[in-house]
């Protein structure tokens, strides 16, 4: 069954592909700004039409990424764990995020001292938080994570560049009776097999799914928010009683983003 969420998103007025961080940015590439305007709106008001509420954050120049809230701060009960960025281009989106949670009445957030690219490597199941590393984040923030917000984090290890965010390569489905799709090809042997014994009833998604940031997906226990492409991986969740709603994100793929990116999850 849906569950009424509460989302922070950051509209892309400064977005652009200016440096490179992950293998999808290509500064030579151009964007086109009044499509990813349109793209991001569309994702939006799609979560506003299912009867989500959508929080808004003011963009700031010079932060391109900005767009991609999920990156800045983890929010379970109440409890909020801003974010420390690995690159220095984003190191500043941090504090406008704690600020925002300051202004709205959110007055203990903690900063971690470690990387913590928040929900683009953490994903809450509902009960434990799944925790990716490799990449971005470093896992010393997964024992913080644990102890700030004190939920149970399982540790995983992302081992391909391209799936460089935990959230690129696994989303969580439903949290009643906790389920996940992820490709597996993006995890090392031993995290494949935590994920095997922690979901054997996984949906598991192919190469293409990930390629076209399938799993970069938003799930309200019911419907799923998913780029245009996913087809494969929406008929799969269609056979499980999910609802695939698309969403076009191909400017927001060119700096490595995708609909899950821009949505941080506000929980209590
Ligand atoms: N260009 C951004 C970066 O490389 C994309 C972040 C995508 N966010 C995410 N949650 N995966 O940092």
């Amino acid at each position: 069954m849906p569950t009424t969420r509460r989302y922070l998103m950051c509209p892309p007025r400064y977005f652009e592909v200016a440096y490179s961080i992950n293998p999808w940015m290509d500064p030579a590439k151009p964007v086109d700004h009044d499509l990813v305007m349109r793209q991001w709106q569309t994702l939006h008001d799609t979560y506003v039409d299912l009867g989500h509420k959508v929080e808004t954050i003011e963009p700031q120049p010079g932060l391109p990424d900005m767009v991609f809230a999920a990156n800045s701060a983890t929010v379970i009960d109440g409890r909020v764990l801003g974010a420390r960025f690995r690159a220095e281009q984003r190191a500043a989106e941090a504090d406008h995020y704690r600020r925002w949670f300051n202004e709205n009445g959110y007055h203990n957030i903690v900063m971690p001292t470690c990387i913590n690219e928040a929900e683009g490597d953490f994903a809450w199941t509902g009960r434990y938080l799944l925790a990716g590393t490799g990449f971005r984040t470093d896992p010393g923030a997964h024992a913080e994570a644990q102890e700030v917000l004190g939920v149970p984090v399982v540790s995983l290890h992302l081992t391909d560049p391209r799936y460089y965010h935990l959230d690129t390569a696994l989303f969580v489905l439903n949290e009643d009776e906790p389920n996940v799709a992820y490709y597996p090809g993006a995890f090392s042997e031993g995290s494949q097999r935590v994920l095997r014994r922690l979901f054997p009833d996984a949906v598991i998604a192919t190469a293409e799914d990930a390629e076209t940031f399938g799993l970069n997906a938003v799930s309200d226990g019911r419907n799923v928010i998913l780029p245009t492409e996913s087809t494969a991986l929406a008929a799969q969740i269609e056979d499980r009683g999910y609802e695939p709603i698309f969403v076009d994100i191909s400017e927001l793929k060119k700096s490595g983003g995708g609909p899950k990116c821009c949505t941080m999850e506000i929980r209590g």
